[in-house]
Parts: structure tokens; C-alpha cells; sequence
């Protein structure tokens, strides 16, 4: 490498990455200009990059070309200078079908009728053809409207589940591309299938409450696909869906999302995909070609991680319930499947599963599912031959599930029959949190189950009930934890996508769900403009752009962004850009407050809510507009930006900084946005924050929207160990209360479960949902005091402060780095840090009473200062709150 000393150090390139995209989802990609990016390790303390060399290779079949050696400018000087690395391994990238007109094959559907009102078995579609060569490459480009497994020569191709991913459906279609060579025949006859289901395209979808509607994107499910096969003679061939192909109804009877899956060993079609052995003929039928999918359907690449099978789990317990079920438990709240292995019985015996959440009088608890019966059902072949046998086309929110029918009488041979599959984005994890607390540890857990299980194909808001939807409000307040926990940048920012194109349907709304499964309703004819909920347009695009620092996300969500500006509804009646008052808003969601059927009857005032998510919106649209180099856009925002504060001020703020709305939630929006006009207010507003948390005995009084926050407003403003007090109460409603009844995922309402077992009387009872988890992000920037200072890490803060989080003796948290940054605490404090290349972190220690801040560059480096725990000054109890709370004592 010229201009480089050639001291080949110790020093790697590793984790090479094309965009956003792990090393196994590259083949079939839709960008033509894709980023690389790499990380170093070990980096040398104080290491610069001066420069780069990238070698791109073609790689034809049978050989691999050089066609081009590029070398960057040296990007600054730095400590690196002189060291050369060691070469990457090599990283691959191939490009799927990048417009229409490379689509050769037709869409095809089953040829006979199917009630559309009604769920139907799934089809199976095959057809044979014969290699005319050595096979030296081939490439299946696939997908459906439905959900699909495609099989090559009886083997299942790749490994993804409820393909081709849930996008908003009008609007795009998502397909794949899987590398099939090795499935393939040298020369002779092989056979494709696919078996195609209904899944979100055409099942049962949104709650109950909306009619438990069908076919919301359409009827029919149909099949797209096309393989390209290339030889050794150099020769090729592409195998495209048409009416040559042939279909029949599969033995899987009914697959839906809520219902489940039922499969039925009679109807098997033997070697349905394999060649010369697909049954009788006469089950056959050729397909039916459909027109063209429309042009305003855009066939895009898959983006970000696709679903997969992530983790096999036993079950832990078998119970006999009063009634004499038999359940298994598995120790978990989980997101996937049963998998039943070697079962044994009689031809026709069918097996059901029924998977719930919890158990309510020792049964199981099915109430809180609603419509969705999470039932599957097998029916054996009776071969005496052992069966195994899982779902495809279906998935559950469950840790207990209830087995009937099972052949033979003794229970406990089930804990050798019957495993749970977790499902969820292959996202990788990247965030690590843990402290000298059991409970706040199990809380952490809780949260990244919560996050896995609810990442599937789009964020959603549950995993077990008749939802299970994009509700954008959830992301929007849990997004800045999972941007530190997962690299979600490729499937969040795919999903945005799709909150675009729904919100252009709408006429510039967002939808409260994406995709839309509430298109179709009249009342929802031209959206519902809610706060928070909408801000997701805004909000989560900054969010990724923080954690990462790739502007792309930002450029490609302007125009969503700024349609949604355009169309919030202000105040006109009283010439004022705030929110229109008479409209609907979820306001506060869940206050503890809340009775069970009411859950929007928060505390703070719902307009309050939407003001401060405006503005706070409105603040992040001057950053982006400038990041976007879009100077006149960033002035109007600016401007727009202060008459809506001043607005709010003379609404909702006395002159002594006082809210109108008194609510926890209420100051810590005030504190946290930066609402406030001087420091002297947001001090007031801390000091009546701290005090509305003690007098409530420290426990959580916020839903929603102000969950994310209460604790970092109370930090912001000096009162960090009431935090610690709140973080550490296990007093319903408190985030510990439901680690301590035993909780594995986050829970929905403070109190899912009441503290006599049994559940919430409210419709809506989930026990895992996302958004209380948000408080995560204090365990990360906080209890450990790892902070982000500039997007994508490039300086960072930590500050750690043992005083406030009494009595915890450690903690520590890690973000990418294996490493990470941590803190103990006895008459010293030891502080190590973990430093990424070409960034900077801020190390604050304390320092006789006050501290200091030594900036470090890459590398590990550790501190030891001596260290006294302090007391905190903190507010009183109240009067009427501190006779209440010693009642009863006498001293
Ligand atoms: C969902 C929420 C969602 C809400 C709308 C619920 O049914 O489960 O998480 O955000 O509706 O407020």
C-alpha cells in the first residue's frame, strides 16, 4: 500500500459491513451503491484512520476477478500514523432483481373457488424441470402475498420464517433472493414447491373490536418466482412462475396469525416437492395467472434482518392443573412456537395445543388473548412410526402451553416431546447492562425479551392477543432503548418506509398502526392525528440516526416528516399553532391511575402531552433540516418552533414555573424537552417533580409517554436518588413490582397481573409490551452513566455516581464493544472503560466533592479515585402524605 510504512501490526480489520446488512442477508440485495464499514480491533490507544484500500473482485462462476483497487484520502492525521493493517476477510455482496421489467415471471393463484370470508388450507404449488448442464450457480428470487416456505428437491430453502416479511402491502412487496446451488441436480430433473399461506395478507387481523376483518390487502394469495440457474457451459436458464405450474391444497388446514395452525397428516401430498412423486395427479391442478402485480406495488429487496428461529427451550415444569389439563411450562414468556418431537398413536388422534401467557387459579389464562385462540393442532399419521412435527405459518405469545389429546398417560414423558422455538428479526444484540441487584438485572432481561419477542418483521406492540400490530406509538417511546440494545437500524428504518407509504394513503396522517390493518374502516378515513403516536415520524428516524450517526434514515423520512407538519391539526379557532384542542389523543396511555376500561384517563392532561411531543418535534426538525443542508427549512422550523413554546407557556406554565397539568408526567416532559424558559424554572419544576414522586411513596405515577422520562428528569435536575428510589421500589405500580411476582417480559400495565395472581379485569392485559422497558435507558446512561454525546458514539460520556444509586455496590453496561464501561464502589471507586476507535469518550470522576473529566481516546483505560458515598438532599413527605404513611405507628 503506497504511502503507508509496511508495519503490518497486530491491528484487524473485522465486522465488515455492506450498509446495514449482516453477512448472511447478501445475496439479492436492492442497493447498487452500497457503504462499507469496518471496525478495528484491537485499536491502540489514541488510534486515527489515515486511509483505506478496498480491492472489489467479480466473482463469475469458476473464477474471481479484480476490477477495481480503491484508495481513500487520508481522512485526518492522527496517533495511527504508520501502522498498517492486516487484510479483511473477504466480505460478499450481490444485487437481487433491481426493477420490474427483471421480473420475467407471472403471479400466479390457485385455480379454484375459496370462500373469502372463510380461512382456507394452504397450497402447495410445484413444478419440475430438467438442468441441461453442470449447475454452477442458481439463485431463487421469490415472493408471495401470503406467507411462504419453497422447497428444492424435498429440501427447505434457506431459513427464514413468515416470509416474505409484513410491509405495508399497497404500497411494497418485500422478496428474496436464496443462493440454491447446492440443492439443485448436476444435470437431470429437479423439482421446485412452495407452500403459500395466508398469514397478514389475508387472515383474520386487527383487535375484535374493529370486526375481526379478512383479506385486508385482498382475497387471493398468490406466488411470484423465478430461478436462475447458470452452468458450467456457460449456458443459463430462469424457471418463472406460469400456468405450467401446478397447485393443490396442503395438509396444513388452517394457518392464521391469531388462530394458529392446524395440520392434518390425511391430506399430506407425498414428496409434494420432489420429482416424479408428487402423489396422485388428479390432486393437481395448474395455476392460475393473475395479472401483473400493479405498478404501484414496489418489488423491493429484502431490507434489514428477516425473521428466523432463534432458540430451542424445554419446558421447565409439567403441571397437573385443579382441573386435570396437563400443561407445560417453560419457565419463559416467549415469542414463537411448539415443536412436537416422536410422538407416537393412533391414525387420526389429534393433538392441540393451547399457548397462553400465564395462569389464573392455576389454569390457563385465556381471556386476556381475546380473539386470538393461539390453538394448534396436529393430526397424526398412526403409522406406528414416530411423528415430528412444527408450525409454519404461525405464531404465539406464550409460556404455558395446555396439551390435549396426547397419546399414552403419562405427563411427564411430554418434557421429551414438546419444545418451545423462539422466533423474532435476527437482529444482533448490542447493549449489556448489570448491577450488583438481582431484581433490576431481572428487569434488564425482561426488557430484551420483551424487545425480541415484539421485533417481528415490524415492531409491534404485543405478541399473543388480537393485535400484534406496528402501533407506532410503542417505537416511538421504547426506540431509543433498542437502538442501544439491537442493531434495529435495518428493520426499523425499513418499517418507516412503510409508515410513509401508509401516511400517504392517508393524506399526510400517520396511521396508529403500520402496516394499516385499519385501512379499510370509514372512521379512520383520512387518519386520526394523535400525538406521540405520530411523532414516530419524526422522533424514531432521529433516534436511529443518534445511535448510529447514518444521516440516510434522516434524508429518507424528510418528506414523511415534513407531511406530517403540514397536516397535524393546530388551533385555529384561537390562532395558535398548537394542537387542535377538540381532537382525539392517546394521551398518557396506561396512567397506573387509569381503571382498567379507561385506559386513556391519565393524570396529565392530554393536550399537555401533544403540546410538548410538538415541540419537541419541532426542535428535532430544526437539528434535521440542517443535518439535510436545508438552511431555509431549518429558520422556519426555528421560528415555528418559538411561537409554539411561547404559545405553550402562556397555556400551560404560571409565571413561577408551576404546570397547570401537575402530574409526573407533566414536569418530566417540561424538564426533558427543555420546555423551560430559564434555569431557574427547570430547578422548580425538578423540585415539584421530586416532590409529587415522594409523596407518592416513590412509586411510578406515568403511562406512556411519560414513563421514558420520569427518571432522567428527576437526574437532569438533581435528584437522582429519588430516581434510584422509584427504580428500586417494588410497591405496585413500580417497574420491580412485576419482577417480584415473577414477570420473564415487560408487562403492559403496571399491574397485568394484581398482586392475588389473578388478572387485570381490563380487555386489554398483555404481558409483553415494550414501552414501560423504555426506563432501560436510564439503567444504561444512568445506573452505569454510559452516554451517547454525539450521533453514532463518536464522543461519549461516562459519568458514573454510586452516591445516588444506593445500594448498589456495582454496575456496568456495554454498547458494541464486548468490553464496555463500569463501575465499583467500596472506599475506592474503580471506573474501566472500553474505549471504540476514532472516538472519544468523557470520563467524569469525582473529585473531593466535586468532579473532574479526564477525555480519553480509543483503547482500555481504568481509574481508581477514593470515593465516600454522599447522602442526597431530597424534598419532605408532604403533610397529609407523611400522616398517612406513619398511620398506625407510635413512637
Ligand atoms: C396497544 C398499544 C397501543 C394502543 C393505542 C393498544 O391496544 O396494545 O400498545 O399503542 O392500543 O393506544
Amino acid at each position: 500500500m503506497e504511502g503507508f510504512e509496511l508495519d503490518r501490526s497486530a491491528l484487524d480489520i473485522s465486522d465488515v459491513y455492506f450498509e446495514h446488512y449482516q453477512p448472511a442477508d447478501t445475496v439479492g440485495v436492492g442497493d447498487t451503491r452500497p457503504r462499507l464499514s469496518w471496525k478495528f480491533s484491537p485499536a491502540p490507544p489514541g488510534f486515527q484512520q489515515e486511509g483505506y484500500q478496498i480491492d472489489i473482485y467479480e466473482e463469475i462462476p469458476g473464477s474471481t476477478k479484480l476490477i477495481c483497487s480503491t484508495k481513500g484520502t487520508r481522512l485526518r492525521q492522527g496517533l495511527g500514523k504508520g501502522l498498517v493493517t492486516t487484510w479483511s476477510r473477504p466480505a460478499f455482496l450481490e444485487t437481487g432483481l433491481l426493477s420490474r421489467e427483471d421480473w420475467k415471471c407471472k403471479r400466479v393463484t390457485v385455480p379454484w373457488h375459496e370462500d373469502p370470508e372463510t380461512p382456507h388450507p394452504e397450497h402447495l404449488y410445484r413444478k419440475e424441470f430438467a438442468s441441461s448442464n453442470s449447475v454452477t450457480r442458481a439463485r431463487l428470487y421469490i415472493t408471495a402475498q401470503g406467507v411462504y416456505e419453497a422447497e428444492v428437491n424435498g429440501k427447505r430453502v434457506g431459513d427464514q420464517f413468515l416470509a416474505p416479511g409484513w410491509t405495508a402491502y399497497d404500497g411494497r412487496l418485500q422478496y428474496q433472493a436464496y443462493d440454491v446451488t447446492h440443492l439443485l441436480a448436476d444435470t437431470g430433473l429437479n423439482c421446485i414447491g412452495v407452500r403459500l399461506a395466508e398469514g397478514w395478507f389475508s387472515g383474520h387481523l386487527a383487535p375484535g373490536l374493529f370486526g375481526f376483518p379478512r383479506n385486508i390487502w385482498g382475497a387471493q394469495n398468490t406466488l411470484m418466482a423465478q430461478l436462475k440457474i447458470h452452468y458450467a457451459n456457460g449456458s443459463e436458464d430462469t424457471i418463472v412462475t406460469d400456468a405450467t405450474w401446478q397447485t393443490a391444497p396442503g395438509p396444513i388446514r388452517l394457518a392464521e396469525i391469531y388462530r394458529g395452525e392446524k395440520y392434518d397428516t390425511a391430506f399430506e401430498v407425498d414428496g409434494w416437492s420432489s420429482v416424479g412423486r408428487a402423489g396422485s395427479q388428479s390432486e393437481w391442478h395448474f395455476a392460475k395467472v393473475l395479472e401483473d402485480l400493479p405498478s404501484s406495488v414496489d418489488l423491493i429487496a429484502q431490507r434489514g434482518e428477516p425473521v428466523r428461529r432463534q432458540t430451542v427451550i424445554q419446558p421447565q415444569a409439567i403441571i397437573t392443573t385443579p382441573s386435570g389439563k396437563v400443561v407445560l411450562d417453560f419457565g419463559q414468556n416467549l415469542v414463537g412456537y411448539t415443536r412436537v418431537k416422536r410422538v407416537r398413536g393412533p391414525k387420526g388422534r389429534c393433538i392441540s395445543l393451547a399457548h397462553v401467557e400465564v395462569l389464573e387459579n392455576g389454569e390457563i389464562g385465556q381471556r386476556p388473548l381475546r380473539l386470538a385462540d393461539q390453538l394448534d393442532q396436529y393430526t397424526l399419521r398412526g403409522e406406528d412410526i414416530d411423528e415430528s412435527w412444527e408450525p409454519r405459518f404461525t405464531y404465539h405469545g406464550f409460556r404455558y402451553v395446555q396439551v390435549d389429546g396426547w397419546p399414552g398417560d403419562d405427563p411427564q414423558a411430554l418434557r421429551e416431546r414438546i419444545e418451545a422455538v423462539t422466533c423474532s428479526t435476527d437482529m444482533k444484540l448490542i447493549g449489556e447492562f448489570t448491577c450488583s441487584d438481582v431484581l433490576l438485572n431481572k428487569l434488564h432481561e425482561n426488557v430484551i425479551r420483551s424487545m425480541r419477542g415484539n421485533f417481528l418483521s415490524v415492531p409491534t406492540d404485543c405478541p399473543q392477543r388480537d393485535e400484534r400490530l406496528g402501533w407506532t406509538g410503542d417505537i416511538t417511546l421504547f426506540g431509543p432503548t433498542a437502538a442501544y440494545l439491537s442493531d434495529c437500524y435495518g428493520m426499523l428504518s425499513r418499517w418507516l418506509g412503510d409508515v410513509a407509504i401508509d401516511q400517504q394513503a392517508l393524506g399526510g396522517v400517520p396511521a396508529w398502526v403500520t402496516p394499516n390493518v385499519l385501512k379499510g374502516l370509514k372512521m379512520f378515513n383520512g387518519g386520526i392525528p394523535t400525538a406521540v403516536w405520530d411523532d414516530v415520524v419524526i422522533i424514531l428516524p432521529w433516534t436511529l440516526y443518534r445511535a448510529t450517526g447514518d444521516p440516510g434514515v434522516l434524508s429518507a423520512q424528510y418528506p414523511s416528516m415534513l407531511l406530517w407538519l403540514k397536516s397535524l391539526p393546530r388551533n385555529t379557532v384561537q390562532n395558535s399553532r398548537l394542537w387542535r384542542p377538540d381532537g382525539m389523543q392517546w394521551g398518557d396511555w396506561l396512567d397506573p391511575d387509569a381503571p382498567p376500561a379507561l385506559a386513556w384517563r391519565a393524570k396529565a392532561d392530554p393536550d399537555f402531552v401533544a403540546n410538548a411531543f410538538l415541540i419537541r418535534s419541532l426542535e428535532l426538525m430544526t437539528v434535521i433540516s440542517s443535518i439535510l443542508n436545508e438552511p431555509g427549512d431549518a429558520r422556519a422550523f426555528e421560528e415555528e418552533l418559538e411561537a409554539c413554546k411561547q404559545e405553550f407557556h402562556k397555556e400551560y406554565v404560571t409565571a413561577n414555573g408551576r404546570l397547570v397539568s401537575d402530574s409526573q408526567t407533566a414536569y418530566s416532559l417540561f424538564i426533558v424537552f427543555g420546555l423551560y424558559q430559564d434555569e431557574e424554572q427547570k430547578s422548580r419544576a425538578g423540585q415539584r417533580l421530586a416532590q409529587l414522586v415522594i409523596d407518592n411513596l416513590y412509586k411510578i405515577g406515568t403511562g406512556f409517554a411519560g414513563t421514558p422520562f420520569v427518571c432522567e428528569a428527576l437526574a437532569q435536575t438533581g435528584f437522582c436518588s429519588v430516581a434510584a428510589k422509584m427504580l428500586l421500589n417494588h410497591e405496585c405500580p413500580s417497574w420491580l413490582y412485576q419482577v417480584k411476582m415473577g414477570a420473564t417480559t415487560m408487562w403492559e400495565r403496571w399491574d397485568s397481573m394484581l398482586a392475588d395472581g389473578s388478572i387485570n379485569p381490563g380487555e386489554m392485559t398483555s404481558f409483553n409490551h415494550y414501552a414501560f422497558g423504555s426506563v432501560a435507558t436510564f439503567l444504561h446512561e444512568r445506573v452505569a452513566g454510559l452516554q451517547c454525546l454525539e450521533a453514532g458514539w463518536r464522543r461519549s460520556r461516562f459519568a458514573p455516581s454510586p452516591s445516588d444509586f444506593q445500594p448498589l455496590t456495582t454496575a456496568s453496561t456495554a454498547h458494541l464493544s464486548p468490553f464496555g464501561s463500569g463501575w465499583l464502589v467500596g472506599a475506592v471507586l474503580h471506573v474501566s472503560v472500553t474505549v471504540p476507535a476514532m472516538t472519544e469518550m468523557d470520563v467524569v470522576l469525582p473529585d473531593d466533592g466535586e468532579s473532574r473529566t479526564e477525555t480519553v481516546r480509543s483503547g482500555e483505560w481504568s481509574f481508581t479515585v477514593p470515593y465516600k458515598i454522599a447522602a442526597t438532599g431530597e424534598p419532605k413527605l408532604g403533610f397529609w402524605q407523611s400522616l398517612i404513611s406513619t398511620r398506625g405507628t407510635r413512637t
